[in-house]
């Protein structure tokens, strides 16, 4: 059977990245242009360095991933690219080049999702089976999905304030750390314990939201009282601490959804998905749902990469998506 191959791009932040991917499941290539370091001396993403910096590294990302994949335009079968959400003036970075390639290529443009993409990249683990649910934490959005079909995605549940990697962040800032802080306190927790039991928001709460405004602000308030009273606290315990209720509702929530939801799979995706107390506890969670199988996105895949939107591109493409050469950067897209 033809080799169908999709060169896709990813924009939407602070990762610049291009990928060549086979058949929506093998990568042949996945270049990311890290800016990490140019955002950190600011605490976080600024969007007007993120576009600079897009800018220049696109086009030698595009000749990268296609020399790693030893392709050529001509073996192209499609483009797919990023148009939201996420900031504005990265996105357009994305979707100029990706218009620009599939117009001087006579390729169809396939526009993606880049939530639709953070879920796709489970595919790297194994094919998706429907219905299924998605359980999406990253740094701008925190939310339970239900997929009935492979290209239809409801949302059941979402943040009602900061998103989970927001709320590491801010927390990570706190004590110290540079952004983005999330594996930090992960690695941290690890050496520590809960002992300050913060609060598990609308844990109770008959719904698959979540809040996290709350847990940030107990944890601020320990902080900066310890500090007044010139107590010292643990840092390994207030990570621990937090983490452990970050999980907590997490994993509470989406064992709810599973007992309404009857799925096949529950897909772990997003930034906050390489956080290893929550891969370990959906790992214990899920042995009490044995007809559900567990599919977590690689660890090298859960942050924003290329490979991800090649691979939801692919079913795109196979659903008959594609967008015109007028696509636009859509910043606050949502399913
Ligand atoms: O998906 P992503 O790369 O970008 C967005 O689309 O937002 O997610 C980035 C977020 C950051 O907030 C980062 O701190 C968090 O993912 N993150 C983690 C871990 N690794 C990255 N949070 C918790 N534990 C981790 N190991
Ligand atoms: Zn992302």
């Amino acid at each position: 059977s033809k080799r169908t191959l999709i060169l896709a791009f990813e924009s939407s932040c602070d990762e610049t990245s291009v990928a060549v991917i086979e058949n929506g499941s093998k990568i042949l290539s996945n270049v990311v242009a890290t800016q990490i370091n140019s955002h950190k001396r600011f605490g976080g993403v600024v969007p007007e360095v993120a576009s600079r910096h897009h800018i220049e590294q696109i086009t030698g990302c595009i000749d990268d991933a296609l020399r790693i994949a030893k392709a050529q335009y001509s073996d192209l079968s499609a483009v797919a690219v990023t148009y939201g959400p996420g900031l504005v003036g990265a996105l357009l970075v994305g979707v100029a080049a990706a218009k620009a390639v599939a117009f001087a290529h006579n390729l169809p443009l396939i526009p993606v999702n880049h939530m639709a993409g953070h879920i796709y990249a489970a595919r790297f683990v194994a094919p998706i089976e429907f219905p299924a649910l998605a359980l999406l934490v990253s740094g701008g959005h925190t939310e339970i999905v239900y997929l009935p079909t492979e290209n239809e995605f409801q949302i059941i549940g979402e943040t009602r304030d900061d998103a989970a990697g927001e709320a590491y962040d801010k927390v990570g800032r706190v004590l110290g750390m540079t952004y983005p802080s999330g594996k930090q306190i992960d690695d941290l927790a690890h050496t520590g314990q809960d002992t300050f039991n913060f609060p598990r928001a609308m844990e109770k709460e008959n719904n698959f939201d979540f809040s996290f405004s709350g847990l940030k602000s107990a944890f601020i308030n320990t902080v900066h009282h310890a500090d007044q009273i010139k107590e010292t606290l643990s840092k390994a315990d207030l990570a621990a601490s937090f983490q452990q209720s970050v999980v907590d509702v997490l994993a509470n929530k989406t064992i709810r959804a599973l007992k309404q939801f009857k799925v096949k799979q529950l897909i772990l995706a997003g930034g906050v998905a390489a956080n290893n107390g929550l891969r370990e506890r959906l790992d214990i969670e899920l042995k009490a749902f044995p007809e559900v199988k567990l599919l977590k996105a690689p660890l090298n895949l859960c942050g924003d990469n290329a490979a991800m939107i090649g691979a939801a591109g692919y079913v795109a493409l196979k659903n008959g998506i594609h967008a015109d050469l007028d696509l636009n950067a859509d910043p606050s897209l949502e399913f």
